[in-house]
Formats: structure tokens, C-alpha cells, sequence
């Protein structure tokens, strides 16, 4: 290790680890949430014995809520903010200098999902006009291309053996569709996968330095590769979000070139990071509940209301936090300054307050689009609408395609805590002898809450 890349793993994760590590031993729930195997694989007893126990539960590392309400405040208020650098207790701040220029994580400034205002308003300005609702319907039916093509693809080559869905389908489709639409080259599609999959790692608390090491070395590749093509589209200017951003950041926007560099890999990695998972968790729970499955074939304008109940019953982030910017209140419960609140996303879309039976997988749920799978306040996802087109799109066609496609195995669930969701599916295209009955269909224990 070199030892500037290990002071900032000691800063940033190290010493996190170790204290986590510790309370979870001693049984401290929050911490369990954060680093237990078996809580990962299925956290929603949790959430559920978080949520039994208050409001706002005071855990050894930070406050934490599973109550829908109290989440949708936190997310909503202005004296909830991002932490800034001058927040950080002064030993661990010194150590963040100590360790050098850090790469650009998704999780440190400049990146847009932890920036405050001014900074977030002025970036988000930037981009938000190639994500709205218009530009996005209009992309329907290239999506629609592209996911036959890929459905074409697996036909061809794979009518007998098992497929891999996610590496085959649910990560191309998004990884295709946002390359595209950034104007970054699609025959790139695997490497920018192969490096996302290292910058999600990042997202998580308490990594080991392996994985560590991994993301720095994987976001500082994409980050090369990225000062590179902002050279070839100035000296070639062409179509695409990326192309605008370089554009802007000529005119004098006031963007330094890492601020671009971060907003154009978010934008890439966020663009099929998520959507992934929301493609893969959506095939296995509509595999698992072959009943789901039958009210979408009967009445196939149920699928934008499949996909919320989707992004509610296995959100595809699971949490996020806030840092209280002031002394303030929150549903009720006083909060003072500089308290971390854990908003858990995944744990307010269980809360039964809202959903009803909410341990239950019903595309036909009425309240399902109150899900919080996108956030909501300032740093509300960007690209909810392409994902939410994509993940009907990309299903229904999926099952269009394959009516008997039907796992021949355990999905294996990516490592990641803040991202949920599978890196490996291994399905059956045909298979008229499969039935709802068989093994793997049944419900998987994860499933039953
Ligand atoms: C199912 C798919 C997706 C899910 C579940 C998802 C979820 C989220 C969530 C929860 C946040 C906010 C986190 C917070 O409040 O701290 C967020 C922000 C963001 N997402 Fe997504 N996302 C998805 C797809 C996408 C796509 C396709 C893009 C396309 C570029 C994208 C780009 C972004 C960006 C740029 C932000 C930062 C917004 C800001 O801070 O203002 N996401 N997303």
C-alpha cells in the first residue's frame, strides 16, 4: 500500500471499520445495518425492529429512521444538509489532508449528490435539462431498440444453456443506453461497467483497504479516460450531455475541470449503477411471483405501476444520510446540530403506515408510487424518469421475449449495502416443463420480511 493511499483509507475507512465492527459485536443494531452478511442479505427485519423501536433511534453511530414521514422530512428540509469538509471532527480532517489529492468519489465534493447550495444548484442547472421528463419519453422507442437488439443477441446465442441475465441484459441495457446519451462510445459499454462496479464499492462505510484500493484505482482510470474524451470532443465537437458539459465549461461556467470530470462520471456511473438493479431485482421478484407475472400479461398497462412496486419492495439504493445544519426538529423529535441522520430508504418503503401488508410484492399496490426509491428534495434522483422508462421497458420486453424465463439457481447478490442488488442471474429461457411449483420459483427467505 502506498502509505498516502493508506492514511486516506485509515481516515475514511479504516477507523470507521474498526468501530463499527466492535458495536456490532456488542449488538448495536445501527452498525449490525451497516457491516453484517446477514443483514445485507436481508435487511428488512431490521428496519422493521428499527422502526418498532421509534421514530428516530439513537444507535452508537447515528441516528437512523425507517419511518417513511420522518425520512421524506429529512430529505425535504433546509436544515438537512451535505457534510462539508469544515464539519469533519479536526483529527480526522487533518488526516484527510495528510492523505493527498483524493481521487473523485462519488461521495466527496465536488460531487453533485453531496454538494450543498450554491455548488449543487449550479451544477445540477447544468445537466437537468437533458433529464426531463420531455427529452426522456422521447428516447422510448431507441430504448426499445436497444433492448430487442440484446434480447436478439441472447437468442441467438444461448437458446440452450443457462444465461447470465445481469451480464447479459440488466447492466448492457442502462450501460447502452446512458453511453449513448452522454455521447461517450458504447463499444466502451463493458469497460465503463467493469469501472463502475468499482466507484459503487464507494459508496459504502467501513470498506477493507482491498476494496478500497479498488475504487481509487477504478475512478481514477474512469477519470483519465474522461479528461481524454473532453480533449477528442473539443477537438470534434458532437451530439450528447457530455459534449454540452465540455461546451459550458469553455464558456467560462466557472467549472474546473475535476467539477466536470465529476459530474460527467456520476452522471455515467449513476446511469446504470442503479438501473442494473432495478432490472435484475425486478426479473427475480416477477420470476418468484409467476401470480405478478399473469395480472401484467392480462393488463400489460400495469407495468409503470410494476415498476414502482419494484423500486418499493427491493429499492435498488437503500439508504442515504443527512447532517443536521442546525439545531432543528424533525417529525417531532429535536435534533441537534451536526447529528447524522441514516435515511433508510428501503426501510421507509416497507413502513406500514403508508403500504399496507408491506411485506407483500403487488403490482396491482395503489400507494406504491409513494416510494422513496428515488429520494426527494434537492438531490431528488436526476435520472429517475430514464430509469423508471427503462425498467419497463427493459422488463417487458424481457418477458415478452422469454414467457417461460425461469431461474436455474440462486441469484447472487452484489456485495455492495448501499446498492441492492444482483451480480449474477442465472435463468433458463425456455423451459415448458417448469412451472410455478418448482424449486427455484419459490420464495426466497430474503422475500418473506
Ligand atoms: C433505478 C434507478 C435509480 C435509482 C433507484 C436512483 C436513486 C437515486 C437516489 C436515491 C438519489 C439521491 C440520493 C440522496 O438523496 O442522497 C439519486 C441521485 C442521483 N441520481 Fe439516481 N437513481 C437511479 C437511476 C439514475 C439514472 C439512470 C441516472 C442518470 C444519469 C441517475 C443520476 C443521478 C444523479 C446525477 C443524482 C444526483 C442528484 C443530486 O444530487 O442532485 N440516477 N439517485
Amino acid at each position: 500500500m502506498t502509505l498516502r493511499r493508506g492514511i486516506r483509507w485509515v481516515v475514511r475507512h479504516g477507523l470507521v471499520r474498526r468501530t463499527v465492527q466492535r458495536q456490532m459485536r456488542a449488538g448495536d443494531l445501527g452498525s449490525r445495518l451497516m457491516m453484517d452478511p446477514t443483514i445485507r442479505e436481508n435487511p428488512f427485519p431490521c428496519y422493521d425492529e428499527l422502526r418498532a423501536q421509534g421514530r428516530l433511534v439513537r444507535t452508537d453511530l447515528a441516528l437512523l429512521s425507517a419511518h417513511h414521514d420522518v425520512c421524506l422530512a429529512v430529505l425535504r428540509s433546509p436544515d438537512f444538509g451535505q457534510m462539508c469538509l469544515d464539519q469533519v471532527p479536526g483529527i480526522l480532517r487533518l488526516g484527510m489532508r495528510l492523505g493527498g489529492h483524493p481521487v473523485l468519489t462519488p461521495i466527496e465534493p465536488p460531487s453533485m449528490l453531496v454538494v450543498n447550495p450554491p455548488e449543487h444548484t449550479r451544477y445540477r442547472k447544468l445537466v437537468t435539462r437533458a433529464f426531463c421528463a420531455r427529452t426522456i419519453a422521447a428516447m422510448r422507442p431507441r430504448i426499445e431498440q436497444i433492448a430487442e437488439d440484446l434480447l436478439d443477441e441472447i437468442a441467438q446465442s444461448s437458446a440452450d444453456g443457462p444465461v447470465d441475465l445481469v451480464s447479459r441484459y440488466a447492466s448492457l441495457l442502462p450501460a447502452t443506453v446512458i453511453a449513448e446519451m452522454l455521447g461517450a462510445p458504447v463499444a466502451m459499454r463493458r469497460q465503463f461497467l467493469d469501472w463502475g462496479a468499482g466507484a459503487a464499492l464507494s459508496l459504502d462505510i467501513g470498506l477493507s483497504y482491498r476494496d478500497f484500493r479498488r475504487t481509487e484505482l477504478d475512478i481514477t482510470a474512469l477519470h483519465r479516460w474522461m479528461l481524454g474524451h473532453f480533449a477528442d470532443v473539443r477537438r470534434t465537437p458532437r451530439d450528447g450531455v457530455l459534449s454540452s458539459l465540455v461546451a459550458a465549461h469553455d464558456q467560462g461556467d466557472q467549472l474546473t475541470l475535476d467539477e466536470l470530470s465529476s459530474i460527467a462520471m456520476l452522471l455515467l456511473a449513476a446511469g446504470f449503477e442503479t438501473t442494473i438493479n432495478l432490472l435484475g431485482n425486478g426479473a427475480v421478484l416477477l420470476m418468484r411471483h409467476p401470480d405478478q407475472l399473469d395480472v401484467l400479461r392480462a393488463q400489460p398497462q400495469r407495468w409503470a405501476g410494476a415498476v414502482e412496486e419494484i423500486l418499493r419492495y427491493d429499492s435498488p439504493v437503500q439508504r442515504t444520510g443527512r447532517l443536521a445544519q442546525r439545531d432543528t426538529e424533525v417529525a417531532g423529535c429535536p435534533v441537534k446540530a451536526g447529528s447524522f441522520i441514516v435515511v433508510l430508504l428501503g426501510g421507509a418503503n416497507r413502513d406500514p403506515a403508508v403500504f399496507p401488508d408491506p411485506h407483500r410484492f403487488d403490482v396491482t399496490r395503489p400507494e406504491a408510487d409513494q416510494n422513496l426509491a428515488f429520494s426527494s428534495g434537492i438531490h431528488y434522483c436526476i435520472g429517475a424518469a430514464l430509469a423508471r422508462l427503462e425498467g419497463e421497458i427493459g422488463l417487458r420486453a424481457l418477458f415478452r421475449r422469454f414467457p417461460d424465463l425461469a431461474l436455474t439457481g440462486t441469484p447472487h447478490r452484489r456485495p455492495t449495502r448501499v446498492l441492492r442488488g444482483y451480480d449474477a442471474i442465472s435463468v433458463r429461457l425456455t423451459s415448458p416443463a417448469l412451472t410455478a411449483t418448482s424449486a427455484p420459483s419459490a420464495l426466497h427467505p430474503s422475500e418473506q420480511g
